[in-house]
């Protein structure tokens, strides 16, 4: 059912690994600023250094983290947990700045709507900030997704 797994093999630890990205343990904050598109809202938001150190929803650092942050809502049904497959987007680009899938969230995302190999779940899906993203949200979602006006 799934194709994901080709993907699986362009993706990159964590940027964390590699001393450069995060500035310590408990830190979600990338070295540097870079931006996450959100399609087909339009929305470029950029994250990084000026963020706060703080934790909102899924992994620190993940998509969803960062969305939430900066008040776009992603539907999250289960709060983060890989519980569910809710939060499914599609990376377009920058996919290979992301840590790996889990097991859990693959077994999650086979249970999403749409699966492409480049689909990955918001929650889970911790970018290096070594490039800019591109995510989609998928046309089975974006009802669900509501942007703040603040
Ligand atoms: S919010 Fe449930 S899996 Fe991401």
């Amino acid at each position: 059912m799934t194709e994901n797994n080709t993907s699986a093999s362009t993706r990159q630890a964590p940027g964390g690994e590699s001393g450069e990205a995060t500035s310590g343990a408990a830190s979600a904050v990338p070295a540097k600023t870079f931006k996450i598109t959100f399609l087909p809202l339009g929305k470029t938001i950029e994250v990084g250094v000026s963020d706060p150190d703080d934790h909102h929803e899924g992994e620190p650092g993940s998509i969803l983290d960062w969305a939430d942050k900066h008040d776009i809502e992603l539907e999250h049904a289960c709060g983060g947990f890989a519980a569910c497959s809710t939060c499914h987007v599609i990376v377009r680009e920058g996919l290979e700045s992301c840590n790996e899938t889990s097991e859990d969230e693959d077994d999650m995302l086979d249970e999403a709507p749409g699966l492409t190999l480049h689909s990955r779940l918001a929650c889970q899906c911790v970018p290096d900030g070594s490039q800019h993203l591109v995510v989609e949200i998928p046309a089975w979602n974006r009802n669900l997704v509501k942007e703040s006006k603040h």
